[in-house]
């Protein structure tokens, strides 16, 4: 049996397999359009066949230096924000547990992620952290000029050579960034830093397979041979456009089909914790490839069971304009079976012997039909369950089914046009040279 498998028998009666197949002569042209490299964007189409025709020696070095991290860290900081952060947080909690830097007793370093926002308190209490213990850095920007992570490497940097002195600090640097521009290849050839490339034909949000993941994943502990071959099979599957078959084809339709229909926002629902920052990389990935020219879903996301304890209330009966795209974990790696208590002060006996696992699955399906009383269309990704095989999959399953929705929408789903407008403001704000005129029209406005 296949390792991910789409349903949409909890549509409300908004979406189905038959309706769904009405969309196939539109499915046909937007796989051609990807496969061809004619539509809009298609200069960044690296993502499409990259786990067939990755750079091997780039992968081996790659490897090679995750195995020396894991050696010698015992903080691994990865400096990054959006695309260059994302994938690697979703795909190591995904696989280690969002509790992963606790778990006593791994033989991998803490993985902090850093460069992710602009808080000094942030920072702060990553430096107080850090103090005393053995560290490698991980810088990633493509453009290498990004504020966010441009601030916390400046003062990373300056802490690794107070502590390690200039030579040992540039051998614990590693940067991550496009082969030939930009201010951190700059300094990553002047320092001497080692270098992984961001290729020029993958956006920042389509990177994770690139050494912008990969090595932050690796040096976690993570499998990245079995992460590239899963993802290798998810393009074998996806390759035939027919939509009697290709799940990740269905999906883009019925996303596309109950927005036409005013369902204006997609929630991805978890119920494993583990998936929380899978939820924040889903978010990016169609937020800023499908959000513009006044279209496009608005992507949220909701961990449950927690979340039912503050968001149910609104998913149950607010106003009708959302559904959910419910990722459902079959299995569990670890679990814990319930015992029985003579007392039984909290009338919970009647789980007794059962697993957490089980009764998870229960609150799934008992929500799901719940939301789905309530007027919620529900789209549902099975997951067999959480390794780097099948990581690997769902990776490729959701990058490729937003590129086809995209261009079923009517977009150019690789490019953020309007991720630069805010750039512009802070650094007028700021004070940045070359930005007078736009400082002088918003503190006017101020
Ligand atoms: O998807 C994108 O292109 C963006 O979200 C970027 O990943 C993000 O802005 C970080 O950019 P950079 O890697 O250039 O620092």
């Amino acid at each position: 049996m296949s390792d991910l498998r789409f349903d949409c028998t909890k549509g409300a009666g908004k979406v189905c397999d038959n309706c769904i197949m009405d969309w196939q002569q539109r499915v046909t042209d937007a796989h051609n359009i990807i496969t061809q490299g004619t539509g809009a964007g298609s200069d960044y189409l690296g993502w499409l066949r990259l786990p067939l025709e990755y750079d091997r020696d780039e992968f081996a070095r790659i490897k090679q230096v995750a195995d020396e991290i894991r050696n010698n860290a015992e903080i691994f900081l990865v400096i990054g924000i959006g695309g260059s952060y994302l994938g690697a947080r979703a795909v190591i909690e995904m696989l280690k547990g969002p509790l992963f830097n606790m778990v006593p007793g791994k033989n991998t370093p803490q993985v902090l992620f850093l460069g992710c926002n602009i808080s000094g308190s942030y920072v702060r209490d990553c430096l107080k952290i850090i103090e005393g213990k053995s560290v490698y850095v991980n810088v990633i920007s493509k453009s290498g000029t990004t504020t966010e992570p441009a601030i916390a490497f400046r003062i990373i940097k300056e802490y690794m050579e107070e502590h390690y002195g200039q030579a040992e600090a540039s051998r614990r640097i590693v940067v991550t960034t496009d082969a030939h521009r930009g201010a951190l290849k700059t300094m990553a050839d002047k320092c001497g830093y080692r270098q992984f490339v961001v290729p020029d034909d993958i956006g920042g949000r389509y990177s994770v397979l690139t050494a912008v993941g990969l090595l932050p994943i690796a040096a976690a502990g993570c499998d990245i041979d079995q992460l590239m071959a899963g993802a290798a099979k998810a393009y074998e599957l996806y390759s035939n456009p027919d939509l009697k078959t290709n799940d990740c084809y269905r999906y883009a339709v019925a996303r596309n089909i109950l927005l036409a229909k005013d369902y204006s926002i997609e929630i991805l629902t978890n119920y494993e914790p583990a998936l929380h920052s899978f939820g924040e990389w889903w978010k990016q990935l169609y937020g800023e490839s499908e959000g513009k020219d006044g279209r496009g879903l608005f992507p949220a996301a909701v961990d449950c069971t927690t979340d039912l304890h503050s968001m149910g209330q609104y998913i149950q009966e607010g106003r009708r304009i959302l559904f959910e795209t419910v990722i459902n974990v079959e299995t569990s790696q670890e679990d814990v079976i319930i015992n029985e208590d003579l007392q039984n002060f909290d009338g919970m006996n009647f789980l007794a012997g059962r697993t957490m696992q089980y009764v998870n699955s229960k609150a799934t399906m008992g929500t799901v039909l719940a939301h789905n009383d309530g007027g919620n269309p529900i789209l549902m990704l099975h997951v067999s369950g959480l390794n780097e095989y099948v990581v690997g999959q769902m990776i490729y399953f959701f990058e490729l089914a937003c590129g086809v929705s995209g261009y079923l929408l009517g977009v150019n789903p690789f490019n953020q046009p309007g991720v630069e407008e805010y750039k512009k403001n802070m650094f007028a704000l700021l004070g940045k040279p070359g930005y007078e005129d736009r400082r002088q029209e918003l503190e006017a406005r101020l």
